[in-house]
């Protein structure tokens, strides 16, 4: 049985040293009360001035950079086979002019990593989606030609206006020519005031387990209600933690969409794919959920031969010290292991099978 982790980041050296050289979010820096340690700031209002500065962002070890480490927590956790991803916020904030040129370099780098350990990695580009959109059309074509890349990972902005923003449709039509499926992850989350006034007090927990996957769905019911998958129908998504909440809201806003007058009105309820057709035909979903739950509700809505196991490492690492198996890894085994107790063969599909076929990874 091949164990295939499609959910898994790093900051490749090249990604690091522009981190280090920031001092606005995106940054990595460390602080005078503890300089020892680096810290990670990356999430949106992460280094308010009001946190005390050794909570600001995560500490950031060589568990993010270090190619060794990855390799070690795989063995760890009998995992044979990564495709990484740079981890988020990718290249969304750089200037139009240095963004092509920095996706080149990053992308060589990933695919040179990759090289060092045939079999074992494979790897999603990073696109320069700050640049115009000739930039970003020419660095998918390249990267359809590196060795080790199976696909792209994105962020929900897009071009800066979202992915339902008719400007990425020579992107959408690139990606679909040169067959490279997007791993949409989420960054953003959902705006500060939603979290309220003691946000603070409740650390990492309202953006990371409810602003990400909701600012997912948001993404992923603009593509559809925005007509994508009706003007390309091979373009493929894979979406970061088993579809966010697409897989428990589909009826909902399929019956939203049924419902309402403006589209209606102008013509936009007959003729278009649902939901449910896009779920079973365009988008994978990873297992990224912790639970037979949320497991449960992803099989239903795109199939147990749709669905990929992850891991999200190097985050959510166990809070205890010197313990080599991570919770939140075996937590997504246990939830595979549990929704699919009377089907061995649906088990190995998941957790690598799956993979193998849908990423060409053989
Ligand atoms: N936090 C992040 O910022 N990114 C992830 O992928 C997971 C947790
Ligand atoms: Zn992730």
């Amino acid at each position: 049985m091949t164990v295939v982790d499609i959910h898994t980041h790093v900051y490749p050296p090249t990604f690091m040293e522009l981190l280090r050289s920031r001092t606005t979010v995106p940054y990595v820096r460390t602080f005078p009360d503890a300089p020892d340690s680096s810290r990670l700031i990356i999430l949106p209002g992460e280094d308010d001035p009001s946190t005390p500065s050794t909570s600001r962002g995560r500490p950031i070890g060589p568990e993010y950079y270090d190619i060794a480490q990855k390799i070690a927590f795989m063995d760890a956790h009998k995992i044979d086979i990564s495709v990484i991803s740079l981890a988020n916020p990718w290249l969304d904030f750089l200037p139009a002019e240095e963004a092509g040129a920095a996706a080149r370099r990053i992308n060589d780098d990933v695919d040179s990593i990759c090289a060092q350990h045939p079999g074992r990695l494979y790897a999603f580009g990073t696109l320069p989606l700050s640049a115009p959109a000739e930039v970003v059309v020419e660095e998918i074509e390249r990267l359809s030609k590196l060795k080790y890349i199976r696909g792209v990972i994105i962020g929900t902005s897009g071009l800066g206006n979202g992915l339902d923003d008719p400007a990425l449709d020579p992107i959408y039509a690139a990606l679909e020519k040169y067959e490279q499926i997007i791993f949409l992850h989420p960054h953003y989350g959902l705006p500060a005031s939603v979290y309220g006034p003691r946000a603070n007090e409740y650390g990492h927990v309202l953006p990371l387990a409810l602003g990400f996957p909701l600012e997912t769905t948001i993404a992923v019911t603009r593509m559809l209600l925005s007509g994508v998958w009706d003007r390309f129908h091979n373009l493929n998504v894979l979406l970061a933690h088993s579809g966010g909440t697409l897989p428990f809201l589909a009826g909902r806003i399929e019956s939203c969409i049924k419902h309402d007058g403006h589209l209606k009105n102008h013509g936009k309820t007959e003729g278009r794919r649902t939901v449910w057709d896009i779920l079973k035909s365009n988008i994978y979903l990873d297992a990224v959920i912790y639970s037979e739950v949320g497991l449960g509700a992803a099989i239903q809505a795109s199939g147990s031969d749709r669905l990929m196991f992850g891991t999200d490492h190097p985050f959510f690492p166990p809070l205890e010290e010197d313990v080599t198996e991570w919770h939140s890894v075996n937590a997504n085994y246990a939830a595979i292991s549990a929704s699919f107790a009377d089907s061995p063969t649906g088990e190995q599909d998941v957790l690598g099978n799956n993979a193998v076929r849908i990423l060409k990874l053989a």
